[in-house]
């Protein structure tokens, strides 16, 4: 049931508020002391003694696997590998005794990620999944996992499914960060306290929808999109273009802003919109230099920002404001407007938005 909105997708993004409170909802304790994860406290001693972190998935679970790579990264200190499945299943991988491989799958059902993790399963790795989906097959032929408890998608296009799995990545980077003592309980409790503020940022995300829309109008007849950011956003870039791409079918690609002069920079000319994420962390000044060559070769940029910023407000041809949020929850944040504006851009395009062509929500076969 779509209740008051038009379309799923429009209430899927509408409930990421609910559906990422959902995902840490008797996990995360009332007191933001701790964090418990009740589908991995059995295999925590293998957690622990974990070397390397392998995690297999496609399209936008994949998206939240790259965050993933860089939360355990920088929280738990377990180097990472993010693999497409499909690739992954038919090389010839190798697999130590103390990997932890993750598969992220919102239905548990893509054929591409169950052959992953069916092809690992004879190692002695501990193989974990995150689905969406209770009972689904990947959820059955896994060790052991996390839920992510956002409800069912309907959309074709993913949404509250990625956030909610980037929910699951920062619980479990954080509690393994903290388990090993590579977190004080101090920065532990400080990081869970960030997780419990997403929902509210996201409703205050959710509540300048006429602003992104009046954007979406300006930008809905481009034939080509690029979508760029740095560090965890780099991940939100490629989802972005991947929401636009698949529902408004515009052609879009998302870049680590400093690969752009590596090649995409030649696609710049005064129709190609730019969207930036330009948030106020430690990549801002670096972000800043990127939009500046985007602008000189007369690009626009629609740049994602923090509320009350300036520098980058003075360049963009727009800027969406989006609230402070620390660094280990900006993906969650910055990724709502970008929806939204795919949602609204194939909404004028008269784009079927649920059932966008050609895609089927769960890919169970090759
Ligand atoms: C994009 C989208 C797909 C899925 C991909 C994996 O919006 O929905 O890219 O993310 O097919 O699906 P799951 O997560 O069910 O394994």
């Amino acid at each position: 049931d779509k209740g008051e909105y038009e379309h799923f997708m429009l209430k899927e993004i509408h409930e990421q508020p609910v559906t990422v409170q959902e995902t840490f909802r008797g996990r995360v304790a009332m007191d933001e002391s701790k964090i418990f994860l009740g589908g991995i406290s059995d295999v925590m001693p293998k957690l622990l003694e974990a070397k390397r972190i392998v995690i297999v998935a496609c399209g936008t679970s994949w998206h939240a696997g790259l965050v993933g790579e860089y939360l355990f990264e920088k929280y738990a200190r377990i180097p990472v590998e993010v693999e497409y499945a499909s690739e992954f299943r038919y090389r010839d991988p190798i697999i130590f005794d103390n990997d932890l491989i993750i598969a992220i799958s919102q239905s548990g059902e893509t054929a591409d990620t169950l052959a992953a993790i069916r092809k690992v399963k004879d190692s002695r790795a501990t193989i974990l999944g995150i689905c969406n989906v209770a009972g689904s097959s990947i959820s059955r032929e896994t060790h052991a996992g996390v839920y992510t408890h956002a409800g069912i998608e309907i959309g074709v296009a993913s949404t509250k499914a990625f956030t909610s799995q980037i929910t699951v990545l920062t619980m479990m980077a954080l509690l393994l960060g903290h388990k090993k003592q590579i977190l004080s309980t101090e920065e532990y409790q400080k990081l869970i306290h960030e997780l419990t503020l997403v929902p509210d940022k996201i409703r205050e995300v959710l509540a300048i929808e006429d602003q992104i829309e009046k954007i979406a109008a300006t930008y809905k007849d481009a034939s080509n999109a690029l979508y760029m950011g740095r560090g965890a956003l780099f991940p939100v870039a490629l989802e972005g273009a991947l929401k636009l791409k698949e529902i408004s079918y515009i052609h879009a690609e998302g870049y680590p802003a400093a690969e752009m002069k590596h090649g995409p920079i030649a696609l710049i000319d005064e129709k190609m919109p730019v969207f930036a994420l330009a948030l106020n962390d430690n990549n801002y000044e670096k972000m800043i230099s990127n939009i500046q060559e985007v602008k000189a070769r007369k690009g626009k940029v629609i740049a994602v920002v923090t509320k009350g910023d300036k520098a980058v407000k003075s360049m963009a041809d727009h800027v969406i404001e989006i609230p402070e949020a620390h660094e280990a929850i900006a993906p969650m944040i910055s990724i709502i407007p970008l929806q939204i504006l795919a949602y609204h851009i194939a909404l004028m395009r008269g784009c079927n938005v649920d059932q966008p062509r050609n895609l089927a929500k769960s890919v169970t076969v090759e």
